[in-house]
């Protein structure tokens, strides 16, 4: 590996909530005690433990050295780094004019909302969800309507048929797809993303393709973007990326949406006008240049890599030594979403027994529950591998 992805970064008082926040949240299973001699390994919130690749942190501090900060246009570069990714990674041929600068991927899903659904509308979502989503439709007044996955042989599929009843039930016109999607980590495939259109095209069924995961694919799998599916798909998707979950960015904050059909890049870019906060940052904009480098690049393949091997090792460990805990295999993201349900049931113990024992012993993982996994736990591996391991031996050793 020309990358480090084995040191440990010391992120405490360095403004990262994985470590720092945990003092003050309520998680909802009461106050932890650490035990002594138990260190934290941070595996909840979605940001990763790695140092971030090389090439970002010199575009920026470049950047910076620089001592004026004024008012800016995002540079032709900002957009020829999309446009090249896209065409690289995705097969996706876009322009400049495609592309929308967005502050984060959820107030990208916000800004659709508003155009393509009005408040109290239903909005079609697949569960389990990610509580991003939960958080943003319902503090902006839509109604959510679930259609659950259906976990076929340890894979999550689509229910179709389910699906279709729902927004016929519900007069849906807006659904939100994730993909790849958290927390199931199911990379759709082209087949899957195509009966999926075909149910939204029955029914004039807009979409908001959330793709922010678009990046992080395991053992080989490949990301269908959804816009390429078909021509409905052209007219009616608006695709949601960012280079922050890839390149672990989110406190920088940027993301962008393509969208190709001219309406509708036309009244959504009203839209996100309109509070005047959508703005780009320029230490964020050099970032993304850096990102989507060449040496952006061979830190993404390395990290790919990377994250394979922890999940793997992870799930094999789960099969072999964690009794009553069942996962199915991702295909992306670097979040392991695992269902516990037999464990408890022949324990006779309770999810927040199990998530208190955890966090006790500094494994610091997630309640499923708010993701609608009634005996779920959110698991992310994007720590350097020792970490994984450290945490699964704790895992066995004293909580299960
Ligand atoms: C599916 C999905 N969408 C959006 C986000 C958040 O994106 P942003 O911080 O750009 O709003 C996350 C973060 O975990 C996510 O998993």
């Amino acid at each position: 590996m020309r990358f480090d992805f084995i040191s440990v970064p010391d992120r405490y008082g360095n403004d990262a909530l994985a470590v720092d926040a945990p003092t003050d949240y309520d998680f909802g299973f009461g106050a932890v005690k650490r035990e002594p001699g138990y260190d934290v390994i941070p595996m909840w919130v979605a940001d990763m433990n790695f140092k971030t690749a090389p090439a970002i942190r010199k575009a920026v501090v470049e950047r910076a050295a620089h001592p004026s900060f004024g008012y800016f246009q995002p540079r032709a570069e900002y957009f020829d780094a999309i446009i090249r990714w896209q065409k690289d990674h995705n097969g996706l041929a876009i322009s400049r004019e495609n592309i929308g600068y967005e502050n984060g991927v959820l107030g990208g899903v916000a800004s659709a909302c508003s155009v393509l659904a009005s408040k109290g509308d239903s909005i079609l979502l697949h569960s389990p969800t990610y509580v991003g989503f939960t958080g943003v439709l319902t503090n902006n007044g839509y109604h959510i309507v679930h259609s659950p996955l259906i976990n076929e042989n340890g894979t999550w599929r689509m229910d179709y048929e389910d699906m279709e009843r729902k927004i016929v039930d519900n007069h849906i016109k807006l659904a939100i797809l994730c993909s790849p999607h958290n927390p199931s980590g199911r990379v759709w495939s082209r087949e899957e993303l195509e009966k999926a259109m075909e149910v939204y095209e029955r029914h004039g069924v807009y979409v908001i393709s959330d793709e922010i995961w678009s990046d992080i694919l395991l053992n080989g799998h490949q990301h269908i973007p959804t816009l390429s599916i078909s021509e409905y798909a052209r007219n009616h998707v608006v695709a949601l990326y960012a280079p922050s979950k890839t390149f672990s960015l989110a406190g920088l904050i940027g993301s962008y949406h393509v969208i190709l059909n001219d309406w509708l890049k036309t009244r959504i870019g009203k839209e996100e006008s309109l509070s005047h906060y959508n703005s780009l940052n320029v230490l964020s904009m050099h970032a993304l240049i850096g990102a989507y480098s060449d040496e952006g690049r061979q830190w993404h393949e390395e990290l790919k890599e990377v994250l394979s091997d922890n999940i793997n090792w992870a799930c094999d460990f789960i099969e072999r030594e964690l009794d009553g805990v069942r996962v199915n295999r991702p295909e992306g993201t670097y979040m392991l979403f695992i269902d516990i349900e037999e464990y408890c049931r022949n324990q006779a113990q309770s999810v927040e027994e199990v998530l208190h024992r955890g966090w006790k012993y500094g494994v610091y993982w997630q309640d499923g529950r708010p993701f609608h996994g009634e005996y779920n736990i959110r698991m992310n591996l994007a720590l350097p591998k020792s970490r994984v391991i450290e945490a699964f031996e704790r895992l066995k050793k004293e909580v299960f």
